[in-house]
């Protein structure tokens, strides 16, 4: 059943046979731009230095959308902090290839995008890398905090980094990292660091971990602290995001993107 359609606009798109080729789903009253159509969008929309926030609860996508953003950037790192996430390994699982001939016969090899390491910094001239610290015990969380806390500080002082802060929450809350994460997200801009920073629960991190966010991405929230926290951090009116949140709950996996108080798409 369709339930009533999201009051605004979002994305200005005009049922045309071209929009199913775009990446329009109109299955669902309001045009959802499906991956292809959006991450085009955000392929000319998004600056180097600009923070993203991926926002929503467990299961929606958050490392997913991350997954299909993080190739827009040139130097990449991917904070992983769980000993197993299916997603995560999409990562370290990604592979180019390249045609090599090999006695007089052209074969097609495989190589991996990522190099996984598990302390920083990276081996010279790596530009994509997995940092996956697992926490196996709980006695790991303090090589936990002295492996990202290198990290961070590291990125922030070279610069030029798009580092994927997966799980905000784990990160602030549970290993105490707020002061390297806030540093990034405050002064990393000018430093040409991005930040795309995935939270569950944006009520529980500290404000100014969002400082200089730039691009909200968030799914359907059911709890209306967390709501009131997107609404802050995108610069929307509470009420106003309240009730688009509410038309969100009928489009699993599906986001709106935000950007300087003004959403300008539904994604998916
Ligand atoms: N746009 C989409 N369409 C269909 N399925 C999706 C979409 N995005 C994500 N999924 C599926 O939803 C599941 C959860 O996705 P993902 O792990 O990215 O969520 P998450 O928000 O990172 O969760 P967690 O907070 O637990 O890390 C995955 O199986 C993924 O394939
Ligand atoms: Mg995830």
């Amino acid at each position: 059943m369709v339930h009533s359609p999201i009051p605004l606009a979002p994305y200005r798109a005009r049922a045309s046979r071209r929009g199913s080729r775009a990446g329009i789903d109109y299955d669902n009253r309001i045009p959802i731009i499906t991956r292809a159509g959006w991450l085009a969008g955000m392929a000319k929309l998004w600056k180097n230095g600009e923070h993203v926030a991926i926002i929503g609860p467990t299961g929606e996508g958050k490392t997913t959308v991350g997954y299909q953003l993080m190739p827009l950037k040139s130097h990449e790192v991917i904070i992983a902090t769980k000993p197993f996430d299916d997603t995560q390994e999409l990562f370290a699982h990604r592979t180019y290839t390249t045609q090599e001939r090999h006695w007089g016969r052209v074969r097609t090899v495989e190589h991996p995008v990522y190099t996984v390491i598990d302390e920083w910094p990276p081996p010279d001239n790596t530009d994509k890398v997995i940092l996956w610290a697992k926490a196996r015990t709980t006695h790991d969380d303090g090589y936990q905090y002295l492996v990202l806390d290198e990290a961070l500080n590291g990125i922030y002082q070279s610069g030029h980094w798009c580092v994927f802060i997966d799980d905000c929450n784990e990160l602030v809350g549970s290993l105490g990292l707020g002061k390297p994460v806030r540093k990034v997200m405050n002064m990393g801009r000018s430093a040409g660091v991005t930040a795309v920073v995935g939270a569950n629960r944006p009520c529980r991190v500290p404000r100014e971990c969002f400082a200089q966010v730039r691009y909200v991405l968030s799914y359907y929230i059911p709890d209306e602290r967390d709501t009131d926290t997107v609404a802050e951090i995108a610069g929307l009116n509470k009420t106003r995001y309240r009730e688009l949140n509410e038309q969100l709950q009928y489009y699993p996996h599906c986001f709106y993107c935000t950007h300087r108080r003004r959403t300008v798409m539904v994604g998916r």
